[in-house]
C-alpha cells in the first residue's frame, strides 16, 4: 500500500478512531509506588532530588499507602532506611527492623495492599555495598545466607513478595529455598534480573543513604553496554525460581525490555529508577517540558517497549492522571 491510495493519516484524524487503534494501554494495575520508610513518628522528610517523595514515618507510610491504594494502585516496593549500619548488615534481617514493622502495619490497614520488600544489604551495611566485603573485595557466597535471612525475614512479616536487587550471583535460589523450607513456598520472587551499573540510582542512593564508602558495584551490577548478558542473567534467575523478571533503569535500557519479553513468558517488570525521575521533575520546574505529559509518554513507551508492570515514582500522579481520563 503506497500513497495516496494508502494515508495513515486517515485512522488519525479524531479521537475515536484514535483510541480504537490504539496498540498499548496503560492501567493503575500496572503501577507499582517505591516508598522509602524511616523510624520515628510523624517524620516526613522531603527528598530534596526526587520532588514530592520523602523518607516517611510508619504511621505516614500508611497515609500514603492508603492513598495509592484508593488510587487503584496495586502494590508498593518498600525501603528501609535504618537507624543502626553494621559490616553485616543486622538490621535488614532483624526481627523488628524497619521494614518488617513497616509490612505489619500496612498488612494490618491495608490487607489487599500488596506489599513487595526490596531485599539487599547496603541500606544496612556500614560500608554501603550490598554484599558482605571482605577488605575491598564483595564475597558473594559470603552474602547469600543473610540475603535469605533478609528476605525469610519480610515473609515472616508478612510480605506478599520479596525483590532481591543486591545482584550476587544464586541468590534466587538461595532466597526460593529459605522460603520453601519455612512454609512460604507461596511467596513469589520478584528478580532484579538485569540490573545495571548505573548513574541514574543517585537521587535514590541520597533519600536510602545507601551510597557505597568505597569503589563502585562494577563488580556485581551489569556494564550498561552488555545486551546478551542480561539474557543470561534472566536465564539464571528464571531457572532458580524467579516469578517476575525486572529490568532497571528502565529509558536507557528499552531494548533490553523489549528483548527480554520476546524470549520468556514470566511476567516483565521495568524499574523506572530515581533519576529517570528526577530529571523530568526537574525540567518541568523549569518550565521547558510539560510534565505531566512527558510522564504518561514516559509510562507508555515502557509499556510499549514490552513491561508488563512498572515500578515508578509516578505511580500517584499518572494513577491521578488515569482516572480523570
Ligand atoms: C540497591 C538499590 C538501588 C536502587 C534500588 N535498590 C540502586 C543502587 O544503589 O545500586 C535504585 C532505585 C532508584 O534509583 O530508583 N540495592
Ligand atoms: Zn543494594
Amino acid at each position: 500500500m503506497l500513497f495516496p491510495e494508502y494515508r495513515p493519516r486517515r485512522l488519525r484524524q479524531n479521537e475515536a478512531f484514535r483510541r480504537m487503534i490504539r496498540e498499548t494501554t496503560l492501567s493503575v494495575d500496572d503501577l507499582i509506588l517505591p516508598l522509602f520508610v524511616i523510624g520515628g513518628k510523624g517524620v516526613k522528610n522531603p527528598i530534596e532530588s526526587m520532588t514530592g517523595h520523602y523518607q516517611l514515618s510508619i504511621d505516614n507510610l500508611v497515609k500514603t499507602a492508603e492513598q495509592a491504594f484508593k488510587l487503584g494502585i496495586p502494590a508498593v516496593m518498600l525501603f528501609g532506611i535504618p537507624e543502626n549500619k553494621d559490616p553485616l548488615a543486622t538490621s535488614a534481617y532483624a526481627k523488628h527492623g524497619i521494614v518488617q514493622k513497616a509490612i505489619g502495619a500496612l498488612k494490618k490497614k491495608i490487607p489487599d495492599l500488596v506489599v513487595i520488600t526490596d531485599v539487599c544489604l547496603c541500606q544496612y551495611t556500614n560500608h554501603g555495598h550490598c554484599g558482605i566485603v571482605e577488605g575491598q573485595i564483595i564475597n558473594n557466597d559470603a552474602s547469600l545466607d543473610l540475603l535469605a535471612g533478609t528476605a525469610l525475614s519480610h515473609a515472616k512479616a508478612g510480605a506478599d513478595m520479596v525483590a532481591p536487587s543486591d545482584m550476587m550471583d544464586g541468590r534466587v535460589a538461595e532466597i526460593r529455598n529459605a522460603l520453601d523450607e519455612n512454609g512460604f513456598s507461596n511467596t513469589p520472587i520478584m528478580s532484579y534480573a538485569a540490573k545495571y551499573c548505573s548513574s541514574y540510582y543517585g537521587p535514590f542512593r541520597n533519600a536510602a543513604q545507601s551510597s557505597p564508602k568505597f569503589g563502585d558495584r562494577r563488580t556485581y551490577q551489569m556494564d550498561p553496554a552488555n545486551s546478551l548478558e542480561a539474557l543470561r542473567e534472566v536465564s539464571l534467575d528464571i531457572e532458580e525460581g524467579a516469578d517476575i523478571i525486572m529490568v532497571k533503569p528502565a529509558l536507557p535500557y528499552l531494548d533490553i525490555i523489549y528483548r527480554i519479553r520476546s524470549e520468556i513468558t514470566l511476567p516483565v517488570a521495568a524499574y523506572n529508577v530515581s533519576g529517570e525521575y528526577a530529571m523530568i521533575k526537574a525540567a518541568e520546574k523549569m518550565g521547558w517540558i510539560d510534565g505531566k505529559k512527558v510522564m504518561m509518554e514516559t509510562l507508555i513507551s515502557i509499556k510499549r517497549a514490552g513491561a508488563d508492570m512498572i515500578l515508578t515514582y509516578f505511580a500517584i500522579d499518572a494513577a491521578k492522571e488515569l482516572i480523570s481520563v
